[in-house]
Formats: C-alpha cells, sequence, structure tokens
C-alpha cells in the first residue's frame, strides 16, 4: 500500500541547519525511507495518483526536508513523458560546473514551501556531481537543464538553502536577453 512520505515545512528549523556526512553503511529504516521518497515523488508527477492521493507534484526531496539531517538527495526526473529515473545521491558534491546560467522560467517550487514564490533563480546549466549510491559505491553524473537544476536545489537542502534565499530582491526577474530560461 502506498504511504506519502512527511515532508517538513519551511517553518521548521530542521531545514536550516547543515546535514552531516552519512557514514556507511545507511541503516535500514534510512534506505525504506529512500524507497518510500522515490515512489511518493513518482506518483506525484502522475496525475492520476497526484490526484487519487492529493500529492503535490515534485521532482526531488532531500533527506533533511523528511527530519534526518543526512547528506542524502533523491531526484525522480521525468525525462519524457510518463518515463522517470531515480537518482539517489549520497553525499553529493558538484565537482564543477559550467559558466552558463540558466533559470526556470516559471520559478522553482519545493515540497517544503506550500506557497508560490514568484522568482528566478540563477543555476549552473550544467554540473558534474559525484557522490555514492545508497550501498556505499562512488558513482556520478553530468546532469544539465532542469535536472542540473534539480540537484542544486537538493544540494541546497544538504546546507540549509531554501531556493528563494537566492531569489534576488533588487531584481527578482531576468529577461531572455539577460539569462537562458528554460
Ligand atoms: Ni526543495
Amino acid at each position: 500500500m502506498f504511504k506519502k512520505v512527511n515532508i517538513l515545512d519551511e517553518k521548521d528549523e530542521r531545514l536550516r541547519k547543515i546535514s552531516k556526512d552519512v557514514v556507511f553503511p545507511l541503516s535500514d529504516k534510512e534506505k525504506k525511507l529512500i524507497d518510500d521518497a522515490i515512489k511518493h515523488l513518482t506518483y506525484s508527477q502522475i496525475e492520476e495518483y497526484e490526484k487519487k492521493y492529493d500529492l503535490r507534484p515534485g521532482m526531488g526531496l532531500a533527506f533533511p526536508q523528511l527530519g534526518i539531517l543526512k547528506r542524502v538527495i533523491i531526484i525522480v526526473h521525468e525525462y519524457e513523458k510518463g518515463k522517470f529515473n531515480n537518482y539517489v545521491f549520497v553525499n553529493p558534491k558538484i565537482v564543477s560546473n559550467s559558466t552558463e546560467m540558466i533559470a526556470a522560467e516559471a520559478g522553482e517550487g519545493c515540497l517544503s514551501v506550500n506557497r508560490e514564490v514568484e522568482g528566478h533563480i540563477l543555476r549552473y546549466a550544467r554540473v558534474t556531481v559525484e557522490g555514492f549510491d545508497p550501498d556505499g559505491n562512488k558513482i556520478s553524473i553530468r546532469a544539465r537543464e532542469d535536472l542540473s537544476i534539480a540537484f542544486q536545489h537538493e544540494i541546497d537542502h544538504l546546507n540549509g538553502i531554501l531556493f528563494y534565499d537566492r531569489i534576488d530582491k533588487d531584481k527578482p526577474f531576468y529577461s531572455e536577453m539577460e539569462i537562458r530560461l528554460i
């Protein structure tokens, strides 16, 4: 049976803490939480289940949002209509980035932020992220476009940063001339 994961709201102080590096092995409970989060994120992006279970659509979660201050991120990326790739990175690190910046045209959302926040957030168009899978094997990815934004957004959570912290108060919006909006 499907059970939603409990996601902390932005007002919760734990979202502002720096999460700790994971020391392997992960506990069975933590592995189960990863699986539950993947299912939650996948269902939230499928209309039928989104409605049935009253989910807010989202593509990523970080452990601190689930109340665990450890460096784990989970991304479920719909790369083609109805097709998903799962990415679980433990102790993720951005090891290189493009000089090109992008921003999500519609702004970003977060499952911990239950309101609309308008504004563009500058992100690297491409990042290389290294880390470990849940079993402790080394992994890396070169992420582009929306997936690159997702990695940067989720890694921010591990450092106590919420997406709107990065919106420039004096200039919340960019034009297509200034930055590539995706
Ligand atoms: Ni978020």
